[in-house]
């Protein structure tokens, strides 16, 4: 269906003998935020990271994926960005902060380099960088945790990919910063059109702001839906299990709050 973005069909990856995904089944749909829940080693990251075609050599993979609405192979940069729980993990050490953001739009986007640093620029004020131009010039060691986070997602979505898979963008940040950069990444979302793959073990920062969840145990996909019917009516015992740990979300008023 030409709405998917991308379609998995018996996916199974394996390291070594260890199944880390299982025979999953799962579409994205074109513009809808997905989270991808479930505990550690659930098989979360190996779940984006073979989609991203990112997975390391050794990992043995069974099953489809398809897009369908793009009609070929993704070109990562361009139809998708990657933005991982650690910015050091995707952002260059020793290259300024401009040259990083622009990248993707001067390779994928046909800009030239001052054309491309003009949207890095725009970039950067659109994530809520404070002044942007000093910035453009200051490296990754110079800027605070959250804030590296926020040049990550601008240059994520530099070349304005279809979709942005975020994996634990926010796992390493305190509250506070958490609940910005999700509300940055909601904003964002909403305004590029883009669909998201939102993946943590947070069921309950999840909830507030996606439209579907996917919840995963030992490479499993036990259950997925949209996020009301699932906080509320939850199919599977472990999905209960997970709600229950979070008692605000079992509470009537955050349940009657979550997105449709
Ligand atoms: N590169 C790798 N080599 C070997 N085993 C791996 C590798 N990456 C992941 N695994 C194993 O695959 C399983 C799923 O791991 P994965 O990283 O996908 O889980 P996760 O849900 O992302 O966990 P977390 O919440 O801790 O990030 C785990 O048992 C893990 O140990
Ligand atoms: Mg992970």
């Amino acid at each position: 269906m030409d709405d998917f973005l991308c379609s998995l069909r018996g996916l199974s990856v394996h390291y070594g003998r260890d199944a880390a995904l299982k025979s999953v089944d799962l579409d994205i749909v074109r513009g809808e935020r997905l989270a991808i829940i479930g505990e550690s080693g659930s098989g979360k990251s190996t779940l984006a990271r073979a989609l991203a075609g990112l997975l390391p050599d050794r990992a043995r993979v069974a099953g489809d994926i398809t897009w369908p609405a793009l009609g070929r192979a993704p070109l990562p940069g361009r139809d998708f960005g990657f933005v991982f729980q650690d910015p050091g993990t995707s952002l260059n050490p020793v290259l300024a902060i401009g040259e990083q953001v622009a990248e993707a739009a001067r390779q994928h986007l046909g800009m030239g380099w001052q054309q491309a640093y003009a949207r890095a620029e725009e970039l950067l004020e659109r994530v809520r960088i404070p002044q942007p131009a000093h910035t453009m010039r200051a490296f990754p060691h110079q800027l605070s945790g959250g804030q590296r986070q926020r040049v990550a997602i601008a240059a994520a979505i530099s070349a304005k990919p279809a979709l942005l898979i975020a994996d634990e963008a926010t796992s390493a940040l305190d509250v506070v910063v958490q609940a910005e950069i999700v509300s940055l990444l909601d904003g964002l979302v909403r305004e590029e059109g883009m669909t998201l793959l939102f993946i943590t073990h947070d069921i309950a920062l999840a909830s507030g702001f996606v439209d579907r969840v996917a919840v995963f145990r030992t490479g499993e996909l036990v259950e997925a839906g949209p996020v009301r019917l699932v906080l509320s009516s939850p199919s599977n015992s472990y999905t209960a299990a997970l709600i229950a740990s979070h008692r605000d979300l079992s509470t009537p008023p955050l349940v009657a709050e979550a997105a449709p």
